[in-house]
């Protein structure tokens, strides 16, 4: 009985710790793919140069899959795990992002190898990144020898999306999300860094689209993410961002007093809550789509969740949006068929 306890302990623990999860991390491939990233990489600290120095620890045969990055600038030192460079800011965040990081890790170990996220399988999110959600100018062939970088990238479908249309995907994201979902970081055309979207890693115009869906409203200045998001996209370069709307005041009040609970529940205790109000989804608009009984009960418990556990959630209008992008400096807004979206233009 013991035995069997300690044996299910074991599969859990690594399950749950993203730097045994995956193949081909230690290969020759992974590390020429981590040398194209790092020209793009910046100090989160000051925007300075990162390089790569060998790890000390002995036995570390593969200074990739971990190590040390070491800003050329502010001399600020970063590790490198598991294949993916850890470029927090130092200094930490906001005082409720940790809670936001935790609740995500939380639903991506428990929900990113649903069949479908936020109601949609892998065809589905695809198509969603050709057709009019990303405005009239972005289709299938322009994809086609793109950087992009999915900023908030969380289970990381998309980035596999990106590849498979023919650019290069970089997904972002301040917690574990991507190695939990088993992100195939042995696919060359996608890297992985850790990282915040208020403070993002990357040097200026470092790629031609920054996609960020259903992530500035969980950080502490939205505005904020999105100046970062522009500066990173090269000229002729793209932003898409999508965030949630802000409602009227009966829903705002409802949804708001409502969690006001639930983002201080214990974790294990809000995913039960989650899983027994998934049906509701039936009754209750969610903006994936996502209803009970045409979706299972596990992907329902997956859009509550993301929508009850995060403590910071704000909401907002297209024009504030759109406000945000003529004080960047980008060209040519688009209102896109989902409230709040928007592409705009780096002219
Ligand atoms: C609702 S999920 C969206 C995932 C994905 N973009 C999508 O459209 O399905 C939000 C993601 O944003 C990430 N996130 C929240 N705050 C962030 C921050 N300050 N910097 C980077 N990522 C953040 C969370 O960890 C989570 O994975």
């Amino acid at each position: 009985m013991e035995r069997g306890a300690a044996a299910v302990r074991a599969w859990r623990d690594s399950w749950r710790d993203p730097a045994r999860l995956g193949p081909g991390r230690r290969n020759g491939r992974l590390r020429r793919v981590f040398r194209r990233l790092l020209d793009r990489l910046a100090c989160p600290a000051c925007g300075g140069r990162l390089a790569l120095a060998p790890d000390e620890r002995p036995g570390c045969a593969d200074p990739v899959d971990r190590g040390r990055l070491i800003c050329a600038t502010c001399a600020a030192s970063y590790p490198v795990s598991a294949g993916v460079p850890r470029l927090l800011p130092p200094g930490g965040q906001a005082p409720a992002a940790p809670d936001v990081r935790r609740a995500f890790e939380r639903q991506w170990r428990h929900y990113a190898r649903l069949t479908r996220v936020f109601g949609k399988d892998r065809a589905q999110m695809r198509a969603n990144l050709v057709n009019e959600r990303m405005g009239a100018r972005i289709r299938a062939p322009w994809y086609r020898g793109k950087d992009v970088l999915d900023a908030g990238c969380g289970h990381g479908r998309y980035l596999q999306a990106f590849a498979d249309l023919g650019a290069t995907a970089v997904g972002v994201d301040v917690g574990e999300g991507p190695l939990l979902a088993r992100v195939p970081l042995d696919d060359p055309r996608i890297h992985v860094v850790q990282g915040d979207v208020l403070r993002l890693p990357f040097r200026d115009a470092s790629f031609d689209l920054a996609f960020c869906d259903g992530v500035l409203h969980h950080t502490p200045d939205p505005e904020r993410g999105f100046r970062e998001l522009a500066r990173v996209v090269r000229p002729g370069g793209a932003i898409y961002v999508w965030l949630y709307p802000r409602e009227g005041a009966l829903r705002e009040a409802l949804f708001g007093g409502a969690r006001v609970v639930t983002t201080r529940l214990p974790g294990p205790l809000l995913r039960t809550l989650c899983f027994a109000v998934a049906p509701l989804t039936a009754g209750v608009r969610s903006y994936s789509g996502t209803r009970f009984p045409e979706a299972t009960w596990g992907e329902c418990a997956q859009v509550v969740h993301d929508w009850l556990a995060p403590r910071l959630q704000s909401h907002h209008t297209w024009e504030e949006v759109a406000g945000w992008a003529a004080a960047a400096g980008l060209r040519d807004p688009e209102r896109l068929p989902v409230p709040t979206g928007i592409v705009a233009w780096r002219g």
